[in-house]
């Protein structure tokens, strides 16, 4: 079929999907990175942040997003948050995404993890273990319903030349029979509410904001900060990301969320595998060490995790230790990758120290 040989040529990240169109359409020419996000991403993690902004800061508070990407996930909280008194920050230190968040155009497509929103039909991802057939719950349905109460349908025409990376998305429209895509923008009386500014989570310590900061997001970006690429190697056998202090870069960046974040505030997580299984590399302590198949993330039954059993990880992710001196978990998600489903800390509480 086509699609496989869109897909033998697309940097996917999650093999169980046919297509990436996040990445695909969103990608640093500069870097190379991959800035794929979608909307309502990792749902259950959202909807509780989002509930506990509002019994904690019933007063309001600004809520600091960072790898924003494109804006996806800023919207998403919005969403969830539409009262005024929520202010949404969104920060990413990629100036090109941030230019193209900016142009404040946003697409549905079918087949894609947020084809949910799209109206009057439920799409399902392939190979998503939901069945073939079209599904929908009163959980679709209500968050339909909260994604178009503050964004509005516009015509292709209009967005067309806002669409990043024209080939692959040409290629992937006329390749995939009933291909449906739909275009939006944000509701004028949201767009104050939600800002889109070039930042790095490094600087977070160094916010300054009127009303307290309730939360702050960092999802599916931390492997970013370390080189921390799990996908990569397991994938396509790639060497090993940089060597760096995890234990001291995380120590360090929990110090800056911990003076940033208001008394019984929270940092938000992804539940990307690479943000809660680290590499080891030569500056990590022996005694903290493990080979991949003694961690939590090892599946004896999948051969590409076979094939990197002996490979050396941190027992316990640096981050959560380092979390763990000022933060305590509250919620969890899971993991789920190449048929696995670990449970994960994402949302973590500030202890008032
Ligand atoms: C995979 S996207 C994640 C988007 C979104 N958070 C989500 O979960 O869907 C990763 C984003 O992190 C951004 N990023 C990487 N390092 C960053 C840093 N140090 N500070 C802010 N953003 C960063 C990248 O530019 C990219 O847009």
């Amino acid at each position: 079929m086509q699609i496989q040989s869109i897909n033998a040529q697309i940097p996917i990240r999650n093999r169980s999907n046919n297509l990436s169109f996040g990445g695909v359409l969103h990608i640093d020419r500069s870097t190379n990175s991959i800035n794929d996000s979608w909307f309502f991403r990792d749902i259950d993690t959202l909807e509780a942040a989002s509930e506990h902004l509002r019994t904690v800061f019933p007063e309001g508070a600004n809520v600091l997003v960072y790898a924003s990407s494109t804006g996806e996930e800023n919207i998403s909280l919005k969403a969830l948050l539409p009262d005024s008194k929520y202010k949404v920050i969104g920060y990413d230190n990629s100036k090109e995404i941030l230019n193209l968040g900016k142009r404040g155009v946003y697409s549905l497509f079918s087949h894609w993890y947020d084809s949910f929103l799209l109206p009057n039909k439920a799409y399902v991802l392939k190979d998503s273990g939901k069945g073939s057939a079209p599904y929908d719950t009163r959980k679709n349905i209500s968050l339909r319903e909260k994604f178009n109460r503050i964004m509005k349908e516009i015509p292709r025409a209009d967005a067309f030349d806002n669409i990043n990376n024209k080939t692959y998305y040409k290629k992937m429209k006329y390749s995939i029979p009933h291909f449906v895509e739909k275009f939006y923008c944000i509701r004028d009386q949201f767009k104050s509410d939600i800002d889109l500014r070039l930042g790095n989570v490094l600087n977070v310590g160094d916010v300054k904001t009127q009303r307290p900061v309730g939360a702050v997001f960092f999802r599916n970006a931390i492997y970013h900060l370390c080189g921390n690429n799990i996908d990569e190697v397991l994938l396509f056998n790639h060497p090993k990301g940089h060597v760096c202090d995890k234990q001291l870069l995380f120590d360090n960046f929990v110090n800056a969320l911990h003076k940033t974040i208001a008394d019984d505030g929270i940092f938000v997580l992804g539940n990307s595998l690479k943000e809660h299984l680290f590499w080891a590399d030569p500056t990590t302590p022996k005694d903290k060490k493990a080979f991949f198949l003694n961690t939590n993330f090892f599946n004896k039954n999948i051969d590409i995790h076979m094939n990197h059993a002996i490979e050396e990880c941190y027992i316990k992710s640096p981050l959560e230790e380092a979390l763990s001196k000022k933060f305590i978990p509250i919620y969890y998600s899971f993991v789920e990758s190449f048929g696995l489903k670990v449970k994960v800390p994402t949302i973590w509480k500030k202890i008032r120290i």
